[in-house]
């Protein structure tokens, strides 16, 4: 941030009620930092937001109420912080913010709460079902440079939820462990197989403040059915994202806000052959050069 910008910034705030002008003042002598900008800037936007919805006392202690719970909800099996931050839009800007991609390479996306590193690698072509639960899938896919050329020995890892919309380590009792999980390295041509079931979508959490504040504003917290990617490869960025199901009745209401046109794409039923329902996916995943997937301007550290 320059002078000049601090400079408006802090003109604004002074302007909004007098108690930002003088928090502002206060801080003026501060010794420069990222927590001095971040200080004068969520001020800034706290009051604005006071001084634009006017809440009575009551209100105010209904607001700290909300907060409080959600903080009693959070602990090391969950994160309602990260839940309303999600519900609200904040995490997948963050996530668009840091790890821009130019168009033509596939978007990023969050890697969400259920991504596991410790899942072997496995020859190409395996089946990720562990417990044949559920309508067969075959992916097929591509791993290319923006340039249209094959990425060959890419990583690339899969993680996806089951034909319940679960996945393996929400339900370690039930699941296998690495069930709907694989990890693989593209061929000289940059293509990838393997074989796993149809996933279902879920919902978040509901059962928390969160979910009740967005039962009270009657907005859902579905999230359309997909298959999530992470896809590693020398002088490429690191490509973290999700591929939809076009034809989930969902696909336009995310609850984290992940759909973008590039990452839905077409579950195909293939013709019936007697047993279960089988499907197919085919993907051109479009890896970034290393130093192209960077924010255009980053923060004072
Ligand atoms: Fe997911």
């Amino acid at each position: 941030m320059d002078g000049q910008h601090d400079d408006r910034q802090e003109a604004r705030i002074r302007a909004i009620s007098a108690q930002a002008e003088e928090f502002a003042r206060r801080l003026a002598g501060a010794e420069p930092s990222r927590l001095v900008d971040a200080a004068r800037a969520t001020v800034g936007g706290l009051h604005a937001l006071v001084a634009a919805l006017r809440p009575t006392g009551e209100e105010f202690l209904l607001a700290i109420d909300f907060l409080t719970e959600v903080g009693h909800y959070a602990d090391s099996r969950r994160q309602e912080w990260v839940l309303l931050a999600d519900v609200l839009g904040v995490s997948s800007l963050i996530e668009d913010q840091n790890n821009p991609r130019p168009a033509g390479c596939t978007p990023n996306t969050l890697a969400g709460p259920f991504y596991r590193a410790d899942v072997p690698e496995t020859a190409l072509g395996a089946n990720l079902s562990r417990d044949g639960e559920g309508e067969p899938l075959a992916v097929t896919g591509r791993v290319l440079g923006a340039d249209g050329t094959a990425v060959a020995g890419a990583v690339l890892e899969v993680w996806h939820a089951n034909a319940e919309g679960l996945y393996e380590n929400q339900q370690p009792d039930r699941q296998p462990e690495f069930n709907l999980r694989g990890r693989f390295r593209t061929d000289a041509q940059g293509r990838f197989h393997f074989v796993s079931v149809k996933p279902k979508g879920y919902s978040l959490p509901s059962d928390g403040p969160v979910g009740r504040l967005m039962t009270a504003l009657g907005l859902g917290l579905e999230r359309p059915a997909h298959i999530h990617f992470r896809v590693a490869a020398e002088g490429f960025e690191t490509l973290t994202t999700h591929v939809f199901d076009r034809a989930d009745p969902a696909i336009g209401r995310d609850a984290i806000f992940g759909v973008k046109p590039e990452l839905m794409a077409e579950f195909r039923a293939l013709p019936p052959n007697g047993g279960k329902r089988k499907h197919a996916l085919d993907l051109t995943l479009v890896l970034c050069p290393r130093g192209q997937g960077r924010p255009a301007t980053h923060g004072r550290t």
